[in-house]
C-alpha cells in the first residue's frame, strides 16, 4: 500500500484505529558500540507444537488472510499493544517530518541518505572495539561483513581491507575446514559464510582451502537433506542458505565427499531432498521457520527463498517446494503501518534489519511469480501495482533508521542505537527499494563442463524510478545482489574467479 503524497492523510488515518497487539521488546541498555543486535542472528524460534502444517493453501477462508488479520484493529490494551503504541508514537513525529533530528532534507521533504556518516560509522566498526564486544567473539566474521558489506552498498572501494580481512580470517580457519567465529573456535556454517562473503567483497576469496571447506560441509549435510549449523549442532534453514552459497560461490563440487555421514542414508550431492526439506519448513501462517514445526520468520523466509533460488530458477524452484501465495500473504502481513518498515514476525515490532530479510524477499517472490515470463518482468514500472510498498520501506528507513548528529549509523528503531548489523541490512533493504532485481530466464542453470549450479548467477539489476520514489538520486544505494547480498560486482568476481576451479 503506497503511502498518500501527503503523509498526514494517510498516517492520520492509520493511526486514528490503529491498536495492534505486539509483544514487549527486549530492554537491552547496552553501551553505545557493544549494541550489536547479536540475538538477530541467533537460534531463538521456540517451538510451536502441534500446530505446524506443511501447506496452509485451505488452511484459512479466503478473506482470512495475514495479510488481512493485520488490518484488523482490537481495542484490547495488552502489554504487546502497549509497545507497538509506543513504535509508532516514537516513529511517527519522524515520518511527518514533524521532527526532522536536524537532518538535511531532500526535494520532498524526506531526509537525506546521510552517506558519508553511515561510512565513517562502518569504518569505526572495522577499527579496535571496546571491551564489551566480548560478547560477540563468536560472531567476528559477521562484524566483517556487515561493514564491508554496508560499505560497498554506500558504493565505497573497500579493496584497501583485503589483506588485513585476509590476517584477520587466517586464525578463524580450521585445518578441518569452514571458519570458526573466533580464535580457537569449532566451525560454523553462519561464520563460515559471513566469512565468506566478507572476503568476496573485498576480492579476497584465494586464501580460502576449497578442499578442505568442502569436506567440512559435508560432515554437516543431513541425511534428511537439511544441514547443521556446525557438527552435532542444530540444523535450521540458516544451514541450507549458508552452505548452499558457500557452495556455489566458491563452485565446489555438488557430489558428497567419500566419507560423509549422509552418504551412508543413500545420498549422493549436497543437493539431494534440500528442496523438500525447505518446504517442510513452511508453517500454517505461510511463512518459513527455522526447522519444521516452528514459528514463522521473515529472517528464515529469505533464507528459504534464496536456497532455493540457489538450486534452480526462482520460478521453477519456489513453486516447487513452497505455496509461493500463502508465504506471500504472510510477508505482505509483515509491512506495517504506519511505520513503513517490517517486522520480523506476526504481531511483532518494525525493526530496520528487516527491510533486508523481508524487503530482500521481494524480488525472489517476483520472480517466483513470473513463471518465467521475462517479458512481463521488464514492463514492470513505477506504476505497475506492487506487492509491497517500496515507498513505505524508503520513508522508514531515511525518516527513522537514521542516526543524527555526528555518529551517523543505522538503527533498529529511532530509540535504538545504530550498529554495524543493523546499517548493513537498512542499506540492503533500501537496495531492495530503490532497485528492481529481474532474474534472466534465458541463462543456463547448471554449468555443464563444472556441473556449477548457475541459477543464482542470472539477476540482473535496474533503477526503479517514478514518484513513488521518495528519494533524491543521490541518496539510492548500489545494486545489491538478490541471493548473495553483495554488490552485485563482488559476485560476478567469484563467479569469474573459480569458473573452471577443480579441487586439488
Ligand atoms: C527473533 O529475534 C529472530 C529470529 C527468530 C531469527 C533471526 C534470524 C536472522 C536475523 C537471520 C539469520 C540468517 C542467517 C543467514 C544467519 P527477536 O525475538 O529478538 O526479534 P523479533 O521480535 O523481531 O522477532
Ligand atoms: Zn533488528
Amino acid at each position: 500500500m503506497p503511502l498518500k503524497e501527503n503523509p498526514d492523510d494517510t498516517l492520520d488515518e492509520l493511526m486514528h484505529t490503529k491498536a495492534r497487539i505486539e509483544e514487549l521488546p527486549d530492554d537491552d541498555d547496552d553501551e553505545d558500540l557493544a549494541n550489536e543486535d547479536n540475538d538477530d542472528i541467533g537460534f531463538s524460534g521456540p517451538p510451536f507444537p502441534g500446530r505446524h502444517l506443511t501447506t496452509s493453501k485451505h488452511a484459512l477462508p479466503p478473506w482470512l488472510q495475514i495479510a488481512t488479520i493485520n488490518l484488523i484493529h482490537n481495542d484490547l490494551t495488552t502489554a504487546t499493544s502497549e509497545s507497538q503504541q509506543n513504535v509508532t508514537a516514537e516513529c511517527l513525529p519522524l515520518l511527518l517530518g514533524k521532527d526532522t533530528q536536524g537532518l538535511e532534507l531532500n526535494s520532498r521533504g524526506i531526509p537525506r541518505l546521510r552517506r558519508q556518516k553511515h561510512a565513517e560509522f562502518l569504518h569505526g566498526t572495522l577499527g579496535n572495539l571496546p571491551a564489551p564486544y566480548q560478547v560477540v567473539d563468536a560472531s567476528r566474521p559477521w562484524l566483517f561483513y556487515w561493514a564491508l558489506a554496508g560499505l560497498s552498498f554506500l558504493g565505497e572501494d573497500v579493496s584497501q581491507y583485503r589483506e588485513r580481512l585476509i590476517e584477520t580470517v587466517r586464525p578463524l580457519k580450521n585445518l578441518t575446514g569452514g571458519f570458526g567465529g573466533g580464535h580457537g573456535q569449532l566451525s560454523h556454517c553462519a561464520c563460515s559464510y559471513a566469512t565468506l562473503l566478507a572476503l568476496a567483497a573485498v576480492g579476497g576469496l584465494d586464501c580460502v582451502d576449497r578442499k578442505q571447506m568442502w569436506h567440512w560441509l559435508g560432515s554437516i549435510k543431513q541425511a534428511d537433506g537439511g544441514f547443521r549449523m556446525a557438527t552435532g549442532a542444530e540444523e535450521d534453514i540458516r544451514g541450507a542458505y549458508c552452505a548452499m552459497t558457500i557452495i556455489t560461490l566458491l563452485n565446489l563440487p555438488l557430489a558428497l565427499p567419500p566419507g560423509a555421514p549422509a552418504r551412508s542414508s543413500g545420498l549422493e550431492t549436497f543437493t539431494d531432498k534440500l528442496g523438500a526439506w525447505v518446504g517442510s519448513c513452511q508453517t500454517y501462517e505461510g511463512g518459513i521457520a527455522a526447522a519444521p514445526g516452528n514459528e514463522a520468520h521473515g529472517a528464515y523466509a529469505f533464507c528459504a527463498l534464496a536456497c532455493l533460488s540457489i538450486l534452480d530458477a526462482p520460478q521453477k524452484s519456489i513453486p516447487k517446494y513452497l505455496d509461493v501465495q500463502a508465504l506471500l500473504s504472510c510477508l505482505a502481513g509483515l509491512q506495517t503501518s504506519p511505520e513503513g518498515g517490517f517486522a520480523g514476525r506476526t504481531n511483532k515490532l518494525v525493526d530496520a534489519c528487516y527491510s533486508h530479510w523481508v524487503g530482500g524477499c521481494w524480488a525472489l517472490v517476483e520472480a517466483a511469480l513470473s513463471g518465467g515470463d521475462s517479458a512481463k518482468d521488464t514492463t514492470m514500472d513505477a506504476t505497475t501495482p506492487e506487492l509491497w510498498s517500496r515507498e513505505g520501506l524508503t520513508r522508514y528507513l531515511l525518516c527513522c533508521g537514521q542516526q543524527p548528529g555526528k555518529k551517523g549509523g543505522m538503527r533498529d528503531k529511532p530509540s535504538a542505537r545504530p550498529d554495524g548489523y543493523h546499517t548493513c541490512y537498512s542499506l540492503a533493504g533500501l537496495s531492495a527499494a530503490q532497485n528492481r532485481y529481474r532474474y534472466i530466464t534465458e541463462r543456463e542453470t547448471i554449468d555443464h563442463a563444472s556441473g556449477r549450479l548457475m541459477a543464482a548467477f542470472n539477476w540482473e539489476a535496474e533503477k526503479v524510478v517514478g514518484k513513488t520514489m521518495v528519494f533524491d538520486e543521490q541518496d539510492r544505494v548500489e545494486f545489491v545482489h538478490p541471493v548473495f547480498v553483495l554488490p552485485m560486482h563482488a559476485v560476478e568476481r567469484a563467479k569469474a574467479q573459480f569458473e573452471s576451479a577443480t579441487l586439488v
